[in-house]
């Protein structure tokens, strides 16, 4: 990368490692008892559902096989999107997404105000999107953008939806895994889940000539409640470990999904499971495809801990937010570069509040 590209060097805390350290403890976890529910099965759904709960409190992240999405539904997407990334950038620009466009084909994100070495196409699975305006509170507006469908290939369409339809089979199953895991009703989180959000993102990283100075995607947490991510056998994306805080390798397993508990189950477990940073690395010879899925509850939804999760012992440990705002206030960083760090859930925590707190009291006595 030559001095014009110094948008996409990643500060030196941050760079990529130069040794691989591939993931060891990364539960793979078969989901075949879910496909014959019956009574000889529920020793196994109990098996699965502890196995769930130990993986999303260890790690914040699982592979999942056997999960019932159609592998010839992925490949199609996987086909699609080859051709459509392989296009002029002039032709992938006719259906640019930007401020007022909330989704479509972009080239130019920064994670953490540092660019990504990649480009994605967005959609989402419903007829339109409904989006806050801004993340100002007093604005009320939300506008209904639509997906923006490029003209080639003609099946990106077709192949897309019917992909998202199989997705979100499984994100209701695993939603129901996760609350089971927590000691919850299986369909504790069905109500937030009547209307959902579910964006797909195709991401398409290029082969790239400094691979040890910048990211595909930088550090960052998943904002939806769950992402089930489809990545090839590149490889490239890495977990922040728990226990020592390592960036770890996730090894591609064949036709497998990546899980990772994204920020709104944090906070509705009130930090019983976390989401955890991950980011991607990329490599200079090959290029890489990844298909992330963003499941989240409307706009509209306060988010807050569950009240079967606090108690006066354990009292909650976030104030409710507003995801459309939230969201809103993210966005702004996707196309411009911003002084300061991004808006995260931990500006939430009931803990910072008594820090800002703090801060304005012995400002108040100086
Ligand atoms: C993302 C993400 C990982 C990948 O898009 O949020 O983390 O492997 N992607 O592409
Ligand atoms: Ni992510």
């Amino acid at each position: 990368m030559g001095e014009a590209d110094e948008a996409f060097v990643q500060a030196l805390g941050h760079r990529p490692k130069l040794s691989i350290t591939e993931d060891e403890g990364i539960p793979l976890i078969d989901l075949s008892p879910l496909s014959s529910p019956n009574d000889a099965n529920t020793k196994h759904i109990d098996d699965l559902v502890a196995e769930i709960g130990n993986a999303c409190k260890t790690w914040g992240f699982f592979q999942v096989i056997n999960h019932g999405v159609p592998l010839e539904k992925r490949q199609k997407v996987e086909d699609a999107m080859r051709k459509f990334f392989a296009q002029p950038l002039e032709e992938k620009r006719k259906v640019r997404k930007d401020e007022k466009k909330a989704v479509g084909y972009y080239d130019n994100e920064h994670t953490k105000n540092v660019r990504d070495w990649k480009e994605v196409f967005d959609f989402v699975a419903d007829k339109r999107i409904l989006m806050a305006a801004s993340h100002e509170p007093e604005d009320k507006e939300v506008p209904e953008t639509f997906n923006q469908w490029p003209d080639y290939p003609p099946e990106l369409r077709e192949s897309c939806e019917e992909y998202a339809r199989e997705v979100e089979k499984l994100a209701y199953k695993l939603m129901e895994l996760i609350a089971l895991s927590l000691g919850l009703p299986a369909r504790r989180f069905s109500s937030f889940f009547e209307d959902p959000t579910r964006s797909v993102r195709l991401n398409h990283y290029p082969p790239c000539p400094g691979p040890h100075l910048a990211l595909g995607v930088g550090r960052h947490k998943d904002p939806g409640a769950l992402t089930i991510l489809a990545q090839d056998d590149v490889g490239g994306l890495e977990v922040k470990r728990k226990s020592d805080g390592e960036w770890v390798r996730i090894k591609p397993t064949p036709g497998a999904y990546i899980i990772n508990v994204g920020d709104i189950l944090q906070v509705w477990s009130n930090d019983v499971y976390e989401s955890v940073e991950h980011r991607v690395t990329v490599n200079s010879e090959k290029e890489r495809f990844s298909i992330p899925f963003f499941f989240s509850p409307p706009h509209y939804t306060m988010v807050r801990p569950l009240d079967e999760l606090t108690n006066e012992q354990n009292p909650a440990k976030y104030r409710a937010y507003n995801l459309g705002k939230f969201l809103a206030t993210r966005r702004q960083s996707n196309f411009k570069k911003l002084d300061v760090e991004n808006i995260q859930i931990s500006h939430f925590k009931v803990q910072e509040l008594a820090n800002e707190l703090d801060g304005a009291l012995s400002i108040n006595k100086k």
